[in-house]
């Protein structure tokens, strides 16, 4: 058991909608060992992001249970929940989600300054990542002035400059030309390799899940 990453059991959410209950996860288990790298698929409103937020500990399930690396995240408050994010998760989303007013330098160290790590580690990290991502030229460029697979480049470098164990990417490359999009996949790939990342990343491109390994399908909220 010491190797699981994931174990997710009977998970549910619900979500209100005026008079409606949406089940947005029905009844969902599985697992995963570490360094597995899951494309997680579905259509539009299939329960993926709800997923990924419950993996993240972003949200809470109305029923079931998340053990990550063998702890419980359920147990956790909201402190703990908070700090066990910071350390051991990376979250890409659709959009960079970068802070525009600082340089691609200061949005990369972000998630070190958290976790209080030294500023020589902070550098020494940092420039490491620009050079393997090929971004060193834009350290001190703010994100405004970069095109949006650039953009995408340096926040994945910002998901998993922390080494976290989780790595949950939610459609990184739905709003990337074919180029960008292969640059931005082909990132995340080497590092995951690098740091044995465990990924799960939604998608519903078979150009983008084609290239993983293993695949888990949401429709309406149940894994078939
Ligand atoms: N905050 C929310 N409030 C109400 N309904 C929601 C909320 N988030 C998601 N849903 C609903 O839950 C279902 C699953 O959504 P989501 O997880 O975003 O799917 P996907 O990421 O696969 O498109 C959808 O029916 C969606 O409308
Ligand atoms: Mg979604």
């Amino acid at each position: 058991m010491a190797n699981l990453a994931v174990q997710i059991d009977q998970l549910s959410r619900f979500y209100k909608s005026g008079k409606n209950q949406i089940t947005a996860l029905d009844n969902i288990t599985f697992e995963l060992e570490t360094g597995a790298q899951v494309a997680l698929t579905g259509p539009s409103g299939s329960g993926k992001t709800t997923l990924l937020s419950l993996l993240g500990a972003l949200e809470h399930p109305d029923s079931g249970q998340i053990i990550l690396f063998g702890q419980n995240i359920n147990l956790m408050n909201e402190r703990q929940g908070a700090d066990f994010r910071r350390h051991n998760v990376g979250f890409i989303f659709q959009d960079d989600a970068l802070m525009p007013e600082l340089t691609v330098f200061e949005n990369i160290a972000l998630p070190l300054i958290l976790i209080k790590t030294t500023a020589k580690e902070i550098e020494r990290r940092v420039q490491k990542i620009l050079a393997d991502l090929d971004l060193a030229k834009f350290s001190q460029s703010f994100p405004p002035s970069l095109s949006g697979g650039e953009k995408q480049r340096v926040a994945v470098a910002r998901a998993v400059i922390h080494r976290p164990k989780l790595l949950l990417a939610d459609e990184p490359t739905a709003n990337l030309d074919r180029q960008a999009a292969t640059l931005v996949l082909d990132a995340i790939d080497k590092l995951a390799v690098e740091y044995n990342l465990t990924m799960i990343m939604a998608t519903h491109d078979p150009r983008v899940y084609n290239r993983l390994p293993t695949r888990l399908e949401l429709i309406d909220g149940k894994l078939i």
